[in-house]
């Protein structure tokens, strides 16, 4: 388990060019990342985007995913959540560590909550649909981990640097107590 119960946390990868997201997939193809996501969120109570939440082959109990749609139907240990505070704090009442997972829009909304952020930077340009949100200043952020390997990304055959950081954010806003 990556983090404390209670603590707040957001998990992503992004490209060179800002990208994290093609087709309602990953840009990329890079077995070893997507293995680091899994270990690190591995325990967590999760907060998920629609759009990201059906993307996945599996999902873990105690996901909450953020929808405005009422009628959603989810699958068994999911519940929906209408927006994103709602989310987090249904996260924080399972006791368990919170990751957020994304999508962009997720990430916008979170950011100010999380005491921190696992960001891989993957150091080359992929073709995208979705771009990681700009406004997050994650450079304001103390950076409390480095980390760099070097992995082949199976679509283009090349090797392909991924830097993993972990970031703090100095003083998170607290989750409102109701909507
Ligand atoms: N690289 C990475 O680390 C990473 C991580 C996660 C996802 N991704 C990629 O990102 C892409 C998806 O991102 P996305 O931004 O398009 O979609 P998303 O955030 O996964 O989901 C968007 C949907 O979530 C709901 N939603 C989002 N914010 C909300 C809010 N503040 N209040 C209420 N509902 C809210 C809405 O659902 P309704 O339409 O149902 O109302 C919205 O249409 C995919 O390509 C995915 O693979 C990449």
């Amino acid at each position: 388990m990556a983090e404390k119960p209670g603590v707040i946390a957001a998990i992503g990868a992004v490209a060179a060019n800002g990208m994290l997201g093609l087709d309602n997939w990953l840009p990329w193809d890079i077995p070893e990342e997507l293995a680091y996501f899994e270990r690190t969120v591995e325990g967590a109570a999760l907060v998920i985007g629609r759009a990201t939440y059906e993307s996945m082959d599996v999902v873990p109990a105690d996901s909450f995913v953020v929808s405005r749609n009422p009628a959603l139907s989810l699958r068994p240990g999911c519940r929906r959540v209408a927006t994103v505070e709602a989310g987090l704090r249904g996260a924080l009442a399972t006791g368990k560590p919170v990751f957020v997972i994304g999508g962009a829009s997720v990430y916008a909304a979170a950011w100010r909550y999380c005491q921190v952020f696992y960001l891989t930077r993957i150091e080359r340009d992929f073709a995208g649909d979705t771009l990681f949100p700009a406004d997050i200043p994650l450079a304001e952020w103390r950076l409390t981990d480095e980390r760099h390997a070097c992995y082949r990304e199976r679509k283009s055959g090349e090797i392909v640097g991924c830097r993993f950081l972990r970031y703090e954010q100095p003083v998170p806003r607290p989750v409102p107590t109701a909507d």
